[in-house]
């Protein structure tokens, strides 16, 4: 039998390569983008016509072809951007295949004009089903224009698997965002039928996403940035009452290319816990940087998925960074980013002219990061800083800061200022706490804030399985309906864990020993009750959810009400184990703890 095997002509096998980088016109606008971001453009001018059908065309201002690049940029494998395999442990750059022109070339007509910016003339090449047509000296500008018409032209097939224009359009503009976000710093323009749809200088991230997707975003957004030795993470966060019924903007770049990762999406969405319901979306716009050896980008044709060699710390730091951002943004409201002039004149009036306080990260927590390894923080430690507080202890002061006996305070009457050097406290109808910060004031909701004390502390009990339990003088019996004792049946290593030291007594009777420390003085009888009223509403929705379940109806119910009063150690240490909380600013249940006033809203409202 005669030999069937045969070698394929280029122009088929590089047809047939095509089809993984070039799916649709979009393919062909991210390929085009990131060529130009490559070239080191500061600006990038993107034309589409038919939604990208009929043509798309890119322009850019970077540092060009040589006559020979010109036309070598279409071979296979043809790449200026690694020599060797082990460049890519060193990647920078979007393009490391030599293969998206290549792929481009064989499915479209292309037209290339490029010069070099030393150079007086410059390169036009034509190529059409991979085939150079015309290569010729043009005169032009320094840059390169590359024009990509009638798509799919050679392949009838894959033109008719395209959508309508409204869904190609779709996919061209979600390109473009993404390249966009990740290169602020680069002026773009986006042309669509001769209309044109973005025009963006360059400017900070904040200012890029505003262009992107309206002003409206500005006060929706919660900076991130944290760093390790290991990674950045930076970028901002959605504000969880701004979340979406639909998937909303979620983006991550991984050294400024964009990903797509179900793991690290999962990271962020678990930070939004409690804050978010499952079928709302927050959205975010996270970039994380990290030596390109850790990681591998090579695992996918159109480069959007990669792997982290160390994906779970990479997780645990995502986790971290956004449910600290999120935390925090209640009180470190738009003061610390890119402040109004307005608001910046009233901050300067109440505070020495240096920086705002950006950064007022305290150490890493081990438990949000897992093995992780970082200084542990201390219970309470830091929220001063975080709000950097007034206190009259010199040691805390700013050094320049305004000296004391030039600002007239109102402090709270003797019998509320507490120890010498304390800061200021008070409580306000038996319900709320407030407190003195150096830019305003802040009020603490005192039930809301112990129940979310009690809700982290019931977590971790529930997890290691020790709750202190303080013994009853005289063990109290509880009656119990059937339907309670079952239920109690139920979580009763749970409540142990909690604290609850029960025995069955007999018949419809549980004995209590002891009663969680937390709660001593409570009654028995009615915090069970309470409990179990709270599991049975709940019970249905949240069955997988048992620990967060029980530990949000234990705080509840355990938490002090309004009209306790409080001695002023007492609201001390409320603030300070609410600051010792990983989430303090909002209850398990979603609702806020406080609220902050800022000096310059009592400014506002005196029209000073
Ligand atoms: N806009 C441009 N400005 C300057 N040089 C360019 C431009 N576009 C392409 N090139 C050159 O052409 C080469 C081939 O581009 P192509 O996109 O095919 O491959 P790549 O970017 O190296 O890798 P990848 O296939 O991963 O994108 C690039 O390596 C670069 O040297
Ligand atoms: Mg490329």
């Amino acid at each position: 039998m005669a030999d069937l095997i045969r070698l394929l002509p280029d122009h088929v096998a590089n047809q047939i390569a095509a089809g993984e980088v070039v799916q649709r016109p979009a393919s062909v606008v991210k390929e085009l983008l990131e060529n130009s971001v490559d070239s080191g453009a500061t600006r990038i001018i993107v034309v589409v016509k038919d939604a990208g059908r009929t043509l798309v065309q890119v322009t850019d201002d970077g540092r060009g072809m040589s006559p020979v690049d010109a036309r070598a940029c279409f071979e296979r494998h043809a790449t200026s951007k690694i020599r060797e395999a082990d460049d890519l442990t060193t990647l920078r750059t979007k393009g490391f295949r030599g293969e998206a022109l290549a792929s481009i070339a064989a499915i479209a007509q292309v037209e290339l004009h490029t010069r070099e910016h030393d150079q007086e003339l410059g390169t036009r090449v034509v190529m059409e089903g991979s085939r150079v047509r015309v290569q010729e000296p043009m005169a032009g500008a320094a840059g390169t224009t590359i024009a990509v018409r009638n798509l799919f032209y050679n392949v009838p097939a894959r033109r008719q698997f395209l959508k309508s224009d409204g869904v190609e359009l779709k996919h061209v503009l979600d390109e473009f965002h993404r390249v966009a976000l990740a290169h602020p710093d680069i002026a773009f323009q986006l042309v669509h039928n001769d209309h044109e749809e973005f025009n963006m200088p360059s400017g900070s991230e904040r200012q890029r996403i505003i262009h992107l997707f309206g002003r409206k975003y500005d006060e929706r957004l919660v900076p991130v940035d944290e760093a390790t030795d290991f990674v950045r993470v930076t970028g901002f966060v959605g504000k969880p009452e701004f979340a979406k019924r639909s998937r909303g903007e979620q983006y991550f770049f991984v050294n400024n290319r964009f990903i797509r990762s179900n793991y690290l999406e999962h990271a962020v969405r678990k930070a939004y816990d409690e804050l978010v319901s499952r079928e709302n979306f927050p959205s975010w716009f996270l970039f994380i940087d990290l030596d390109p050896a850790q990681i591998d980008i090579n695992i996918h044709p159109t480069k959007t998925e990669i792997k982290f060699r160390d994906d779970r710390t990479i997780y645990a730091i995502v986790h971290a960074a956004v449910r600290r951002a999120l935390g925090r943004f209640n009180i470190v409201p738009s003061l610390d980013f890119e402040p109004e002039p307005a608001i910046l004149a009233a901050f300067a009036s109440t505070q020495a002219p240096s920086a705002p306080p950006r950064e007022p990260v305290p150490a890493w927590r081990p438990q949000d990061l897992g093995a992780f390894n970082a200084p542990p923080r201390k219970s309470g430690e830091g929220w001063q800083q975080l709000f950097d507080v007034d206190t009259a202890m010199p040691q805390t002061a700013p050094e320049t800061d305004t000296p004391a006996s030039e600002e007239p305070r109102i402090m709270p009457s003797r019998e509320h200022e507490g120890m010498p050097g304390e800061r200021p406290v008070f409580q306000l109808h038996g319900t709320y706490i407030i407190a003195q910060l150096r830019s305003g004031f802040m009020v603490v909701d005192q039930q809301r804030a112990h129940e979310r004390i009690l809700y982290e502390r019931n977590i971790k009990l529930l997890e290691q399985g020790v709750g202190l339990s303080q013994a009853e003088l005289f063990p109290r019996h509880v009656e119990l309906s059937v339907a309670d004792l079952a239920l109690v049946q139920d979580v009763l290593p749970e409540l142990r864990s909690m604290g609850f030291d029960l025995e069955f007594f007999g018949g419809r009777t549980m004995q209590v020993n002891g009663m969680p420390a937390e709660a001593a003085e409570a009654d028995p009888t009615r915090l069970l009750e309470d409990l179990l009223e709270q599991l049975k509403h709940e019970r249905g929705t949240l069955r997988n959810e048992r620990h967060a379940l029980l530990a949000r109806g234990m705080a509840r119910s355990m938490a002090i009400r309004p009209g306790r009063v409080l001695s002023t150690p007492e609201m001390h240490d409320l603030i300070d184990r609410l600051f010792a909380c990983d989430m303090p600013y909002h209850t398990p249940g979603g609702k806020p703890t406080l609220i902050t006033y800022g000096l310059n809203d009592l400014n506002e409202r005196f029209e000073r």
